[in-house]
């Protein structure tokens, strides 16, 4: 039996989602492309040629999904503003309009008791500050400042909780060197450029978060971190594990911890990051959470000839892997607060994603038994309990994700929702997951309640 009870009192349970991935309506209300609405227009870049366009129209079904979220008895939902909806060209003419419907999700929100956790960059970087230069230039950063003062001075008076960048990561090297999401460049010199900016990006937010919102605003960043394990005890191959670890975790927590960049990585990269005098006390600043993504561990080997940094994932005999396919490691999760915890000592640890796609089955009947994924919620959730046991401060858990949705360069094939969407029907069913999440949440507040 999965016992939460060594969670928090006051631990939040979420529940997340991003703004491309659900919301649709891209050409409504003054909203101008984003890199993913140009990205998923270049053949071949998304399973199937899926686009965000009408995703699960959220933009207009949002009522019905905060009822959702009530069905599901979530004390917080975390979404991400899109800044093409607020500055529909990155920067100068303000589209209110766009506002409006934030001010609406906000108060609908509130009104149902949920917090609102409001993400500023989930990767849907206007179109034209790609055009301009994109993330690997400065100005990029400065824009980013500008748009998120203008979100937390219109929101800043109900929302407390901000994450500034959603996975560093991804959009440094799956975005810029990889080439694998928008805006799909391959380029180490740009993605190494990308990584300082958009850190950078964190720093000068977290500031003008703090400078525009009434509230006394509680803001940390989020990264995607993967605990990092050598295939072999050979030399090589532990050298390549700590490379590995340098790129998915030392990179970004480093410098976000005051550390500045790895020695060993800029090295690695043979490109300097395009440091300016400040910017490294901006990035260290204090915040007051860190976020944490989990889905997987990697196990690596020495790849001397292969892409920076040179190392090779390997799969593990015998392991279970999700749709993506992605391990199942809970362990993992927990190996990975648990250090962080340790080496960096964050205030407070939120895990502002962990979920899993499957191919899910509606049965004749309409209910979607899905019991991998309720393995899969059920053994992280008791990773994170043993985090906590062992120390780490961990105060919340968003299941990645409230839907179904776009799911970047998979497209809709990948399902992650605690709740089912029919893409043709726009219709919402809660998968067997969701109401085993709902229960175990119940349970919790109960024990909180009488304790
Ligand atoms: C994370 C993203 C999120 C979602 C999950 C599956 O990397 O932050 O938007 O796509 O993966």
């Amino acid at each position: 039996m999965l016992d939460l009870s060594a969670l928090p009192p006051d631990f939040i349970w979420g529940a997340a989602t991003a703004a491309y991935q659900i919301e649709g309506a891209v050409a409504e209300d003054g909203r101008k492309p984003s890199i993913w609405d140009t990205f998923s227009r270049i053949p071949g870049a998304v399973d199937n040629g899926d686009t965000g366009d009408v995703a699960c129209d959220h933009y207009h079904r949002w009522p019905e999904d905060i009822g959702l979220m009530r069905r599901l008895n979530l004390d917080a939902y975390r979404f991400s503003v899109a800044w093409p909806r607020i500055f529909p060209d990155g920067v100068g003419q303000l589209n209110q309009a766009g506002l409006d419907f934030y001010d609406r999700l906000v108060d609908g929100l509130l009104a149902e008791g949920i917090r609102p956790f409001a993400t500023m960059y989930h990767w849907d970087l206007p179109q034209a500050l790609q055009d301009a230069g994109g993330w690997p230039n400065r100005a990029t950063a400065e824009a980013f400042a500008d748009y998120a003062a203008v979100v937390a001075a219109r929101l800043g008076d109900r929302v407390a909780d901000w994450n500034t960048v959603n996975e560093p990561l991804c959009v440094s090297w799956i975005g810029h060197l990889e080439g694998r999401m928008a805006p799909g460049e391959r380029n180490l010199a740009r993605a190494v450029h990308t990584s300082h900016h958009v850190l950078l990006g964190h720093g000068l937010v977290n500031q003008a978060i703090r400078a525009s919102a009434k509230l006394a605003p509680s803001v940390g960043i989020v990264f995607n971190l993967s605990p990092i394990e050598p295939g072999s005890d050979r030399p090589e191959d532990v050298a390549a594990a700590t490379r590995a670890d340098g790129h998915v975790n030392r990179w970004w927590l480093d410098p976000v911890f005051g550390r500045g960049y790895p020695a060993d990585m800029i090295e690695c990269y043979g490109v300097e990051p395009p440091v300016r005098d400040g910017d490294l006390d901006l990035i260290g600043a204090p915040t007051e959470f860190l976020g944490i993504n989990y889905y997987f561990r990697q196990i690596v080997v020495d790849d001397p000839l292969g892409a920076v940094p040179f190392v090779k994932q390997i799969p593990v005999p015998g392991s279970i892997e999700t749709a993506m396919p992605w391990e199942v490691y809970a362990k993992g999760l927990e190996d990975i607060l648990v250090s962080v915890a340790k080496t960096y000592g964050p205030r407070s640890i939120i895990v502002t994603e962990n979920g899993s796609a499957w191919d899910d089955t509606v049965e004749p009947t309409g209910e979607i038994q899905d019991k991998e994924r309720t393995d899969y919620l059920e053994q992280h959730l008791d990773a994170v309990r043993n985090a906590v046991l062992r120390g780490a401060p961990v105060d919340g858990y968003f299941a990645w994700s409230l839907l179904d949705n776009f799911e970047w360069a998979y497209g809709y094939d990948k399902r992650f929702g605690l709740v089912h969407v029919d893409y043709e029907t726009q219709e919402r069913t809660i998968k067997a997951s969701g109401h085993r999440y709902a229960d175990l949440v119940t349970t919790h507040k109960r024990s909180r309640e009488s304790a």
